[in-house]
């Protein structure tokens, strides 16, 4: 009696139970430990993330925001996005991790996008993964502003992204066209019937759990118009643009590959610029 008084305890009480033997989907796994593990050492070293109220910008899914919780112990994240692929969450925990029901702290928000949060949000912290480079460039600063003021003094940003548009994978396409720096060399026409002719495998680590809704075909024009929304940000326009919003950079890393780019493609663009394929940013607000 008092054991299944126990498991009920633990049904709905503290952190619920989860295996991570049983993640078999390359996508989560990707999310539940690489990306999670990234943000968690750059916040982690100036926020107690357990004590912290957390805002994720663009949280997708929110793999990463119910791994923080599981596996760093966070306790509140909010994460806000103009999708809604964050409702898949619960079934998708169910069948990675037999996790029964998603943690008490963690909500999501369908905003629209430029909707203003500040006012309604007040936060430690804020991370974004791999979501500035698909805001339409008008919205970056407005959008930083915004973000800025939902911020504590003294609180912190952690923002990556990942790839950047000029370096070699740039397209976010490769999961169709394996050429690197393409979508510099090639016209769009070119590229949208290289994706349409393409009937290979796809690399599961690249493809989200918006698959399933869209279908083989749709999931293509769906990714080919992400392409070509993209902002074009280098690395260097956002940390003016986020500096430009009020934040100073408490630290910054930009990766680079070590591909040498096509000749024709250096007579235009900067080498450090094709070579970037990474920035990963810790912002603070000033003032604590
Ligand atoms: C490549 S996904 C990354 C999602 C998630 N961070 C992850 O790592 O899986 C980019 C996300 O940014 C979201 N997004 C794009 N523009 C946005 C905006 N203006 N405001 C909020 N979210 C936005 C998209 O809906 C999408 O979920």
């Amino acid at each position: 009696m008092l054991h299944l008084i126990d498991r009920i305890k633990s049904a709905f009480q503290g952190q619920p139970r989860f295996d991570e033997s049983l993640i078999t989907n390359e996508w989560f796994k990707a999310h539940f430990f690489y990306a999670t593990d990234l943000i968690h050492d750059w916040m982690g070293k100036e926020l107690d993330l357990r004590q912290s109220k957390l805002l994720n910008f663009g949280c997708g899914d929110g793999i990463s925001d119910l791994a923080l919780m599981l596996r760093y112990g966070a306790q509140r994240i909010h994460g806000v996005d103009i999708r809604q692929e964050f409702k898949k969450l619960p079934k998708i925990a169910r069948e990675q991790l037999h996790l029964q029901r998603l943690p008490k702290g963690l909500s999501f928000e369908n905003i629209q996008p430029s909707q203003s949060l500040a006012g309604k949000h007040q936060v430690d912290g804020i991370m974004s993964w791999s979501t500035f480079e698909h805001v339409q460039r008008d919205q970056v600063l407005p959008i930083a502003r915004d973000l800025f003021q939902c911020l504590r003094p003294g609180g912190v940003f952690f923002l990556q992204i990942e790839p950047l548009y000029y370096s070699a994978w740039g397209a976010h396409l490769r999961r169709y066209i394996d050429t690197p720096w393409v979508h510099l060399l090639v016209s769009e026409e070119e590229l949208w019937q290289r994706i349409q002719a393409y009937e290979g495998e796809l690399d599961m680590g690249e493809v989200d759990y918006g698959f399933d809704d869209f279908g083989v075909d749709g999931y293509k024009r769906f990714v080919f118009k992400e392409y070509q929304h993209l902002n074009r940000l280098t690395a260097d326009e956002l940390i003016a643009l986020m500096q430009e919003a009020g934040f100073e950079v408490v630290r910054q890393q930009k990766n680079h590959m070590q591909d040498m780019p096509p000749l024709p493609l250096l007579e235009h663009y900067p080498q450090e610029v094709l070579t970037n394929n990474e920035i990963l940013l810790l912002l603070r607000r000033p003032g604590a």
